[in-house]
């Protein structure tokens, strides 16, 4: 993008300069909604005045605080603003792996503290932006599989001007950096270390062989000269949250696909209106998120391949016992920018998959398969033949999962496959604040979504009509997102009918809003167990241990003063389901987003990851005018103790 930053712009912002929202929008429908809510505000208006109507009972929290709990194994700690990491006393951390690091034998060595690695090498090392993470216990081996999500081309590229690339070779540096991490870990007196000559470690990549599954494989829509048959794709993108299934494989998520492709026709004339509608609505632009992968790799050019993009964007299951093996495009759980997948088993055994879309704006998924999950038996289909659902959620605190089937969108299921937000669209879903992680909690029937932010939500444009999502959605505020200019997040729960994640209708409240009470005394203060103690904004990654305490990673602004007063940087806290209290846990260094979280079999080791630690010019974890790595750290109790 010209005259652009795209490495200091977010994705969202980046597809609003691309596809400026539309303007004019159906004004009465805005304000029929906004009324309709009024039943649930107890006769309050909500619309143009935002979270100060949601009633002071809802914003303090559903859950009472109790007194003196002591569910916490951990004294909280301070909001920091160094180019650390810090984590209770009683509890150290070390570097388990960084950018750069050798995963095979004859990358020992590759990197280099100014210049990085070579093109030769970069798909032999532990690539860049840890992000989810997965650990496997296989035959008695502890494999880690981890995202990396996507780069910073100024420190991949240190040679390149910008971090621009100035060759195919940058761009192949690029494209191995990203992908899927797996290898095998071993815990030794000095501390875990990787054992770079395991026979499970492998990389997979932006140009690795992978099938296609569901109902868009072999469809027109899939098929490029490549893959004339529409089964086989190249590469796995944007691998942002993660997720497994319980017969023992990983799921990836394709997040900001859109941002990797370009054209060399600079104002797409030549789409078809099906081409040019669903790249307005992925926001698949012509200039590409500064990768620029389309000057140097066709693929990547949507001129001279338009179904490309559609290839990208699913959930992507890799079996990690076998490094032979090829991993497959699920298309029946849906294209779009997908940040985690977790898993629940519905009372009957049939596998469910939570999902978020995370974009300002977008849905909130739920995959149920056609037939029970059974320990052992055949589980090739389980991801194929099924029901696709979308959230809808009332302001009296139910909700319902619609299926998403030709029956209710007028859609093919190959084309739910592939434009699954239109999908959505057609069946009047929710508008959520950016989905981010979804977590399952193991000890009760619940699950919950963080809801990062939505600066856009409510925004009046100048027209005076409402801000849209990508479709032309309006955002106005509603329910389960109840503040105007969200730039603080908040955390939904739901609890699905009869406890059975199988049920379509389900319960749900806020579990937190994040806010900040020293700075404001409305609803931008937060809920009720929000405090100077435990001040963060933007959550975003989120796991539920086996204790049932969720772990919250935050990546928001660490900018530390003015509504972000008393937050520090990006961090990890730790939250009680029952209670509502929550507890800052660790700290990162500046400029990172705290983000992937596994434990060790025995679970005396904690995997965190911290990405993009340089993004303040930081030098973390190296320093001595080293380029920043992002890095997975193992966090233990002093005690040895276990650790969620
Ligand atoms: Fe990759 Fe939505 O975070
Ligand atoms: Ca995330
Ligand atoms: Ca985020």
């Amino acid at each position: 993008m010209k005259d652009v930053d795209t490495t200091k712009m977010s994705a969202d912002d980046w597809d609003e300069l691309n596809f400026p929202r539309p303007e004019v929008q159906e004004f009465d429908r805005v304000v029929e909604r906004a009324i309709s809510r009024r039943g649930f505000l107890g006769g309050v208006l909500a619309f143009g005045s935002g979270a100060a109507v949601m009633g002071t009972s809802f914003l303090k929290g559903s859950t009472a605080m109790a007194q003196g709990t002591q569910r916490f194994p951990f004294e909280a700690i301070a909001a920091q603003t160094d180019d650390t990491v810090h984590v209770p006393e009683g509890y150290s951390w070390n570097v388990l792996v960084r950018w750069g690091d050798a995963l095979k034998p004859e990358a020992v060595g590759a990197w280099d503290p100014q210049n990085g690695v070579s093109v030769e090498m970069s798909d032999k090392v532990f690539g860049e932006n840890t992000d989810g993470m997965e650990l496997f216990e296989i035959d008695g081996r502890q494999i880690l599989v981890v995202n990396s999500e996507y780069t910073n081309r100024p420190v991949n590229l240190p040679h390149a001007e910008d971090g621009v690339p100035t060759s195919l070779d940058d761009v192949r540096i690029l494209q191995h950096l990203q992908g899927v991490n797996i290898f095998e870990i071993s815990e030794g007196e000095n501390g875990w270390r990787v054992l770079i000559d395991s026979p499970y470690n492998r990389r997979i990549h932006h140009n690795s062989p992978m099938t296609f599954s569901g109902p868009a494989a072999g469809h027109d829509l899939l098929k490029t000269a490549a893959d004339p048959f529409g089964n086989m794709s190249r590469g796995t993108f944007n691998n942002c949250g993660s997720g497994r299934t319980p017969w023992g494989t990983y799921l990836t998520c394709e997040e900001n696909f859109n941002g990797y492709f370009g054209s060399s026709d600079e104002s797409h004339s030549a789409l078809s209106l099906t081409h040019e509608a669903g790249f307005q609505r992925y926001g698949v632009g012509t200039s590409g998120w500064g990768y620029d992968y389309h000057k140097w790799d066709s693929r990547f050019d949507v001129a001279l391949n338009p179904n490309e993009p559609h290839r990208a964007g699913y959930i992507v299951e890799i079996d990690p016992s076998d490094p032979n093996s090829t991993p497959v495009k699920h298309t029946a759980l849906g294209r779009f920018k997908h940040e985690n997948a977790a898993y629940a088993l519905a009372d009957d055994g049939r596998f469910v998959v939570y999902m978020g879309d995370d974009e300002r704006g977008e849905y909130m998924y739920k995959w149920v398969s056609a037939e029970p999950y059974v320990e052992g038996g055949d589980t090739s289909r389980l991801m194929i033949d099924g029901t696709l659902h979308v959230a809808k959620f009332s302001d009296d605190l139910t909700g319902e999962w619609v299926p998403l089937t030709p029956g209710t969108t007028g859609m093919t299921e190959a084309e739910i496959a592939v434009f699954t937000r239109m999908a959505g669209s057609a069946v009047n879903a929710t508008t959520m604040d950016r989905p981010e992680w979804i977590a399952v909690n193991p000890t009760a029937p619940e699950a919950y979504c963080c809801l990062t932010n939505n600066s856009r939500r409510g925004l009046i444009n100048e027209d005076g009509t409402v801000r849209t999502n990508a479709g032309g959605e309006p955002m106005v505020v509603n329910a389960p997102n109840p503040r105007e200019l969200n730039n603080y997040g908040q955390i939904v729960r739901w609890r699905p009918e009869g406890g059975d994640h199988g049920a379509t209708t389900f319960e749900w409240d806020l579990y937190v809003m994040a806010g900040n009470p020293t700075v404001h005394d409305d609803a931008y203060a937060g809920s009720d167990n929000i405090n100077a103690g435990n001040l963060f904004n933007s959550p975003d990654g989120m796991m539920i241990d086996t204790t049932g305490l969720i772990w919250i990673q935050t990546d928001g602004n660490d900018g530390n003063e003015g509504d972000f007063a008393g937050m520090g940087n990006n961090q990890m806290l730790a939250g009680d389901p029952e209670t509502g209290e929550i507890r800052r846990f660790l700290t990162g260094p500046k400029g990172c987003e705290v983000t992937g979280l596994t434990w060790s079999s025995d679970r005396r080791t904690m995997f965190v990851g911290i990405q993009h630690p340089g993004d303040d010019d930081g030098q973390f974890p190296d320093y001595n005018g080293s380029l920043a790595r992002s890095t997975v750290i193992a966090v233990k109790r002093d005690d040895g103790g276990l650790i969620g």
